[in-house]
Formats: C-alpha cells, structure tokens, sequence
C-alpha cells in the first residue's frame, strides 16, 4: 500500500455521533405525516443529501408531497437538526478522534473533511474542532453525493495529493464506495459486517493511530 500523505474524514459518525439528532429530526416529521421511522431505515440515509434523505424518508410512508410542500418539510426538519445540535459541546467529539487528529498534524499530514452536510461547518465550530482541517469539502461544495468520489477527489486536489496517497475514513456504505471509487484507501469507522467494501475496519480511534494506519 503507498504510504499515506492525507487523510479524509466524514463528518457525522466519524467525527461526532449526529446520526442520532438526524433521526430523531426525520422521525418526528415521519410521524407528523403519519406513519414511523425506524433505527433500520434511518440507516439507508447514513452520508445520503438532506433532499435525497427526504425521498427515501417520504417513499418509506408511502407519502407524495408536491416540491414547494418537499421543501418546507426539509428545511423544518434541518431547524429542529439544528437545534438538538446545539445541546453539543467540545466532548462530544468521538471517543480518541482528536487525539488521531493532533497526531496527524504533529506528523505533517494534512487533514480534509469531506462531508454531504451543508451544516459541516456550524458543527465544527460546535465541537470547537474547525481548526483541525485543512480544507473543508462539503453538501455546499459537491454537486455529486456519496456514493460518487467527488467528495474525495475535491478534497485530495485542495490538499494537493493524489488519491492513491489519501485513506478516507467513513461509517457510511455510500461513503466507502465514495472512496473505493476515487482509488482511495477506506477505512470504515462501525461494524465490518455493514462497511463490507471496506479495507479495513476499526469501531472507533480508540486505540488507533498512523502505526496501524501504515500496517494497512
Ligand atoms: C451526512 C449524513 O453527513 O449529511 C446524512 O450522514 C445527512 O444523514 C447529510 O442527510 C446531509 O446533512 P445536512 O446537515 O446537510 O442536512
Ligand atoms: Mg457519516
């Protein structure tokens, strides 16, 4: 495997556990048109765009809203994401990432997010972990979501290496077939019986740095 020269990072399951405000956010709009969302479904919209997360939501009910009604229900639903967001604070970051984080940066190796959030940037600054990346790739930028390797492939240009030198890590389906396509090094944050495209696997950065990185 070439040596690795940067590293890519997904944001909500990687970085910090949003998935869980997510799912509440797109439950509670479930309900409000009548019918429920369960733990399983919400994870078909892992890494997926908030309007292409509304369709899949919407095709689960079996419901049909005009454009202007689609709308108004994803940009409510991203209020009430935005305000279960802000009960986070700096610990809420996951369990070593900071710690791989600084290390990577005592390194020398630049660090890039590459996210399908358009509230990438607003959840950085929650954690206060903003100043970690190098270049910030997100649902603002891309005009393909995961899992297309535009997402990494922009952050790897901005950084200035070449796919073949970057490992992405992800906790998204979508998000390691993203990287396996920009020729990338995946590597799935959650459970290998679900990233099974993966390179390599851990649950967490407990315990994880660039030794095991380069052992890849
Ligand atoms: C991804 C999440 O990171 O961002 C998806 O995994 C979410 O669940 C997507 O739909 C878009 O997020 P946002 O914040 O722009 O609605
Ligand atoms: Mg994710």
């Amino acid at each position: 495997m070439p040596s690795i020269q940067a590293c890519l990072f997904d944001l909500d399951g990687v970085i910090v556990d949003t998935a869980q405000f997510h799912y509440i956010a797109w439950r509670e709009m479930a309900q409000d048109l009548g019918f429920d969302l369960t733990r399983e479904e919400n994870e078909r919209l892992k890494g997926i765009s908030r309007m292409e997360s509304l369709e899949i939501v919407l095709s689960i009910g079996g419901v049909t809203l005009s454009d202007e009604e689609k709308l108004r229900r994803a940009t409510a639903k991203n209020a009430r994401y935005l305000e279960l967001c802000m009960q986070m604070t700096p610990d809420d970051a996951l369990p070593g990432v900071r710690h791989f984080l600084d290390e990577l940066k005592r390194n020398g190796i630049p660090s890039g997010l590459g996210s399908a959030s358009k509230n990438a940037k607003v959840i950085l600054e929650r954690i206060d972990m903003l100043h970690y990346f190098d270049t910030i790739v997100d649902g603002n930028r891309i005009t393909k979501g995961k899992p297309d390797p535009q997402v990494f492939l922009m952050g790897a240009a901005d950084l200035n290496v070449s796919p073949v030198h970057c490992a992405v890590f992800e906790d998204a389906v979508a998000g390691i077939e993203s990287a396996k396509a920009a020729g990338m090094l995946a590597v799935g944050v959650g459970e290998a019986s679900v990233l099974t495209e993966a390179d390599m696997v851990i649950a967490g950065f407990e315990n994880f740095g660039l030794p095991q990185l380069e052992n890849i």
